[in-house]
Formats: C-alpha cells, sequence, structure tokens
C-alpha cells in the first residue's frame, strides 16, 4: 500500500480504485434510481438555516457535497423559507447534541438542540439517502445515549502508532506534525458522521518528545489540529507525562508539592490561552512503567485530583486510566492475580475525585482479550465519573490482518448486567450516566487507523471503526443493523452482496475465538508483537497469570475458595455464577476455574473436545468467509475484492497454524485422543 509523504496530499495521491477504499463508508456514491434522486432533489434543493457556527458551515459543505456527488445538484442555501426544502433550526430547549426530523408534505425539518446536533441530523440524513431509505422513514428523533463519545489515538510523534496495524501516523512524523492536513480533516468526517465528539491525540505512553506537546514547541500545531476537529464538534485532548515538571527543571513531580501544583495550573493556563475549547488530560500513570503518584507516596486521587485543580477553572477534565497492575510480577509468584488490580486500586478511592475527573476503565480485567468477563470495577463505583475503554485496534484479536467484527463482542459488554442497583443494571446504562448520574460518563476507544489508504488496513476493520460510533450513540441499534448501514454505505445495495457480507462479518468475532484461545483463557499470543499463537508465551514470563495448563488441567482458578477469589469482586448474582464451576458459562470456564481436561462443559462436550472441535471448526469457518467473499468476485471492485482477499488468503493461513499449534500442545499436554480421530497435529 502506498505511503504519503510529509508534504504531499492525500488526494493528489490517490489513484482512481484507492479513493472507494479512502472514502471509506461516505462514498456518496451517485444514485442510479432516478424516481428517487428526483424526491431528494426536490427535498434538498433550497435549505433555510437561520444561525451559522463553523461546525454548522461545516455540516453544510458535508450536505453539499454528499448531493453533488449522489444527485448531481447543489443546494442553495436561501433565507425565505419556500413550500418544499430543508429547514434548519436550533432549539435551544431540546438536548445538547439532538435532533429531530420531520416530514411534512415536501418539507423537511430538522431540529437540533445545538449546532452539533445540526451536524449529527444533517449525516443522518445523508445516511439515509446512501441506504436509499424512503424519505417518509427520515423521520426520526436522536439523543445520543452517551455524553462522552472518545477515540484515543496511540500515535507516537516519531510516526509510529503503538499497536498500529494500518501504516504509520497521519498525525506526526519524526517528531513534528505533518503539514498537510487533509488526512486529518477527513478523520475528523469520518468520526463526527458516527457521533464521536472527543479525540486525544497521542499515545497514552508519553515520552519525551510527546512531553512537549503542551509546551511552546508544539502549541500552535496541537492548536491547528484542535480547531479542525472542533469545526466537526469534537473536542481535543492530550495525553500527559505525570513526570513533566520533572522532565522541565523541577526536582519532584509530587502532587502534594506547591512547585508542582503552580507547574500544572501554569501549564493549564497557557493551553487554554491557546486553545480555549480544550478537552483536558488523559493520564496514564503509574502503569507499566510510566510515572505516577506511587512514586512519592500518594494515592491516584490525590495524583489526579490535582490536575483536575489546574484545570478546572477553565472547564478542563482529567481522564485518569485504570489499567494499573504489577507489570513486574515474576512468573513464581501465582498468588497475584492481575484480574483483581484495577478494582482493588480504583474501589477503595471512591467518592475521593474531584468532579472533573474521569476515569478509564478497560472493558474487561486484563487486557482486551477475545473473551473476558466485564470488568466489575463498573458496577461497583458509586461515586466518581468513569468511561468505558474498548479497543477498536485489534491488537489480540488479529491485527487487522484477520477479518474480525467487533460490535458483537462490545455488545455482549454493554447488556451485562452488574446488578449493582438489583437485576437489570446494565453496563450500558450505568456508563452513560443513567445510573448514577455522574457529572461526566461515556464511552472511550482506541483507534484502528493509520496513513494506510484504507485507513485501517483490513478494508473490513472500517467497519469497526464505523460500528463504534453507532453503537456508542445508541446501544441498542443492533449490530446487524450496523453492518447493514456500513455495507450499503461502503458497497452498495446489491441484495446478494448486501447478505453475504452479512454473513462474513456477523460471526467472525467467534470464528476468531475458535481458532485461537479457548474458553476464556486469553493470550496464548507472541509476547513481544501479540500477533500468532505461542501458548506459553506468556505463561514463563512477567505480566501475570494466565493458563496454568499442566498434564492434568487447565484454567485459572479465581474462586473465593480456592483461588485468587477475583470472583467475589462481583455481585452476589454474578459472584455465584462465576465461582460455581457447575453455573459458570463455558465461554468464560477457564477464566475463572482450573479444572481437568476431561471435565464436562455445559455444551456436552469436555474441555479438550472443545479445544479439539472449535480449532478444527474454526479454519473451517474462514473457508466458509473465503467461498463466501469469493463469490463477490466481480460484484464488489477489484481494488477492494483484492486487498480483503489477500488477507483472508492469510488469515486462512494462520488460523490453520493455531489450529495445529493450539490442539498439538492439549494433546500432548493431556494426552486424550480426539473422539473423531482427526490428525491431531501438523
Ligand atoms: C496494552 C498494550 C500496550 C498499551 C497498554 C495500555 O498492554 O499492549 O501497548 O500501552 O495496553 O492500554 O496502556
Amino acid at each position: 500500500m502506498m505511503m504519503l509523504r510529509n508534504n504531499e496530499t492525500v488526494i493528489d495521491q490517490l489513484t482512481e480504485k484507492d479513493v472507494l477504499s479512502y472514502r471509506a463508508w461516505l462514498q456518496y456514491a451517485p444514485i442510479e434510481d432516478e424516481a428517487y434522486k428526483q424526491q431528494i432533489k426536490t427535498l434538498f434543493t433550497f435549505i433555510t438555516m437561520s444561525e451559522t457556527s463553523p461546525i454548522i458551515d461545516a455540516a453544510l459543505s458535508e450536505l453539499s457535497l454528499g448531493l453533488k456527488a449522489m444527485c448531481a445538484f447543489q443546494p442553495a442555501i436561501v433565507s425565505e423559507q419556500d413550500q418544499t426544502g430543508l429547514h434548519i433550526t436550533i432549539d435551544k430547549t431540546k438536548e445538547q447534541e439532538s435532533f429531530q426530523i420531520s416530514y411534512h408534505s415536501s418539507q423537511l425539518l430538522l431540529t437540533a438542540g445545538d449546532d452539533r446536533g445540526v451536524l449529527y441530523g444533517v449525516y443522518h440524513l445523508l445516511r439515509q439517502i446512501q441506504c436509499q431509505t424512503p424519505v417518509k422513514a427520515f423521520e426520526v428523533k436522536e439523543v445520543p445515549k452517551n455524553p462522552i463519545r472518545m477515540i484515543n489515538q496511540w500515535d507516537d510523534m516519531n510516526g509510529e502508532v503503538e499497536r498500529g496495524y494500518a501504516g504509520k501516523s497521519f498525525f506526526y512524523d519524526q517528531y513534528e506534525f505533518i503539514k498537510d492536513r487533509t488526512r486529518v480533516k477527513d478523520y475528523a468526517r469520518l468520526l463526527s458522521s458516527v457521533g464521536i465528539n472527543a479525540i486525544s491525540i497521542n499515545n497514552v505512553n508519553v515520552h519525551e518528545n510527546e512531553t512537549d506537546l503542551i509546551f511552546d514547541r508544539y502549541l500552535a500545531d496541537v492548536k491547528q489540529t484542535a480547531d479542525i476537529f472542533s469545526m466537526y464538534g469534537i473536542d481535543l485532548y492530550l495525553s500527559i507525562n505525570y513526570a513533566a515538571p520533572m522532565e522541565k527543571g523541577l526536582t519532584t513531580a509530587d502532587p502534594l508539592d506547591a512547585d508542582v501544583q503552580a507547574f500544572w495550573k501554569e501549564r493549564a493556563k497557557v493551553i487554554y490561552s491557546f486553545i480555549p475549547n480544550f478537552g483536558g488530560f488523559l493520564v496514564k500513570a503509574d502503569s507499566e512503567n510510566r510515572p505516577g503518584p506511587f512514586s512519592y507516596g500518594r494515592n491516584h486521587a490525590e495524583g489526579a485530583n490535582m490536575l483536575a485543580e489546574a484545570l478546572a477553572p477553565f472547564g478542563g477534565k482529567v481522564i485518569w486510566r485504570c489499567f494499573v497492575y504489577n507489570c513486574k510480577q515474576d512468573w513464581r509468584d501465582r498468588q497475584t492475580d492481575r484480574a483483581r488490580a484495577a478494582y482493588d486500586h480504583f474501589l477503595p478511592l471512591d467518592g475521593e475525585f474531584l468532579d472533573n475527573v474521569i476515569l478509564q476503565i478497560k472493558n474487561g480485567p486484563m487486557d482486551f482479550q477475545v473473551r473476558e468477563p466485564v470488568s466489575p470495577l463498573i458496577g461497583s463505583l458509586e461515586n466518581t465519573n468513569y468511561l468505558l475503554e474498548f479497543q477498536i485496534a485489534q491488537e489480540y484479536l488479529g491485527q487487522q490482518k484477520h477479518l474480525v467484527y467487533l460490535v458483537p463482542q462490545w455488545k455482549e459488554v454493554l447488556e451485562f448486567d452488574t446488578y449493582q442497583k438489583g437485576e437489570d443494571t446494565r453496563v450500558k446504562d450505568l456508563v452513560s450516566g443513567k445510573v448514577l448520574n455522574q457529572k461526566h460518563s461515556g464511552i472511550v476507544a482506541v483507534s484502528n487507523v493509520g496513513i494506510d489508504f484504507n485507513w485501517t488496513g483490513h478494508l473490513i476493520a472500517q467497519l469497526n471503526l464505523y460500528g463504534y460510533g453507532r453503537m456508542i450513540w445508541n446501544p441498542d441499534l443492533s449490530a446487524e443493523a450496523i453492518a447493514l448501514e456500513w455495507i450499503k454505505q461502503t458497497f452498495g445495495h446489491d441484495e446478494t452482496l448486501v447478505q453475504t457480507l452479512l454473513k462474513i462479518v456477523m460471526p467472525s468475532w467467534e470464528t476468531y475465538e475458535h481458532y485461537t484461545s479457548p474458553l476464556g483463557i486469553g493470550w496464548m499470543v507472541n509476547i513481544s508483537h501479540h500477533y500468532g499463537p505461542n501458548i506459553d508465551g506468556y505463561e514463563y514470563d512477567k505480566w501475570g497469570t494466565y493458563h496454568f495448563a499442566d498434564r492434568d488441567g487447565v484454567g485459572v482458578d479465581r474462586t473465593k475458595e480456592t483461588g485468587s477469589g477475583y470472583s467475589t469482586q462481583y455481585h452476589k448474582e454474578n459472584f455465584e455464577k462465576y465461582n460455581d464451576v457447575t453455573t459458570c458459562p463455558d465461554e468464560l470456564l477457564l477464566f475463572f476455574h482450573h479444572v481437568p481436561y476431561t471435565h464436562q462443559l455445559h455444551s456436552g462436550k469436555t474441555v479438550i473436545q472443545h479445544i479439539y472441535d472449535t480449532h478444527f471448526n474454526g479454519v473451517e469457518e474462514v473457508e466458509q468467509m473465503m467461498a463466501h467473499f469469493t463469490s463477490l468476485r466481480g460484484v464488489i471492485d477489484e481494488a477492494r475484492f483484492d486487498s480483503v482477499m489477500e488477507r483472508l488468503d492469510h488469515q486462512l493461513y494462520m488460523a490453520k497454524e493455531w489450529r495445529d499449534i493450539v490442539n498439538t500442545y492439549f494433546y500432548r499436554k493431556s494426552g486424550v485422543d480426539d473422539v473423531h480421530g482427526r490428525k491431531i497435529y501438523a
């Protein structure tokens, strides 16, 4: 795939066939149905809009762009209301970011709570037109479920993206901001089209050069970037280095030290003088060798509150990550359970954080594995603002070489019942702030984009970025409905194509699970880059406890009685379900229990037979996927078809590798034959 150089404009570089990949779901392909086109023309030829702002300008120019491309006309923005046309108004009595669309005799009314609502309303209309929805069905009332809908970039100033699988950064190159901002602007368009309203633009691991993002060296560039995102209703945040004061001459970063406090207050003042609508700081502290308040005997609340006080006069927020565990653990220490860490560190501090501090909690207790239980910290904190963190980047899920649709996994997290306030206290309601009425709440995810022309390396991984935004706007949308919208906008309406792609994407998460790590155990990857099978990759290294496979059995005992007690971090209903080997769901069995290979699952199979079967099936499922996709040759344009096919070929190769290595490993450990007599080892 071609790479952009610093001073080249992205569009100039695109060949016609690359353009389709680049446009992602904002294809705006010409509409062939003349009657529909005519109807749209009648409705959109005249647009009235009483107010103006940079966001409204961006919305209107997107609408013009879309209509011109799809229907070959450009709307006129007029002051007088006509009989026909689109009439946009802002009604400040309505919820912020909300919009309503109604349709009365050849008039469309878009009423929004604010200018972001106008932007989201316009993107809604463009989505409907791309999907060729009947005009009557444009009518809708939408209020985003989550107030904060955020993206974290893990981009470094040297141009690398940590856990990036789509080429280098399009923000930075060789310690400078990339001058051509076309890419950043188009990214902002993609993000706002699915309702994202916040972004942090640098990696949570902040090193020497990135520390300077809050200093003169880079602030003008940060401001320029903030202005681009701001036009699309997206607030900009920066990840900061907790030890920044020491890099700038102080002898300590102790949050209770007066000079340190003055340092951060001064920084806040300077940043806000450049960027009045700056969102705030994202902080990874005391985590994986990043500095933090622990070095000074202070806790996380003391650490975060100090920054929060500095930002408060300007309305800024501190987003403080809970990914804190002992990464120096020795593998011989079989007592410490990494899964317990976030809860053990943060629950005792519930209620101690200032109200502009927001904790950021990974969806599971470990680290974005193919299957994990939901972090028990969600469902336990009562008096703390927090965000739920997902990872769109497929770090442990095939690194965007494998086709894995993540929305089904995320939906399971959101639907999980924590029982915090009795039955039906679901994660989706907690993180949206609807249960505890926190001042700030929402969802955040690590992005999966890079400078590759198709943004995400694997073209189908665009669906995860799209799906993330749509799902956090409205967690009640089904994974299938989201995929359907994306397919129609990205590839068109051909019914066979739509149905075939649905058949490919819908089961893909479980397919990936089938040929990789079984029954909730996770990991089994190479420790350095997290790709490809290495069953003991983590087992005999630091970083925690993993599968504990020996000749008798497998799995981590996290029960109350004989294990790490992690299961006690859940409310009674979930604790009892997980803690008891007879009620623990199959898919999480080995996360909670160490069992013999002959243990019988609810499915009726033994653990060892389940491992063999799922691994054989996983490969067959990838073969199915390929057969489906092959049938689309000639239906999808050649460039996009070939790029997906190439990755599917590799996925099949890797699925076989996983199958053979996992099955062989467990065959050798257990000595149990496959009941079907298949050849287990490669
Ligand atoms: C994972 C990942 C790291 C990342 C970390 C985090 O451990 O491998 O690259 O920095 O998560 O979320 O902070």
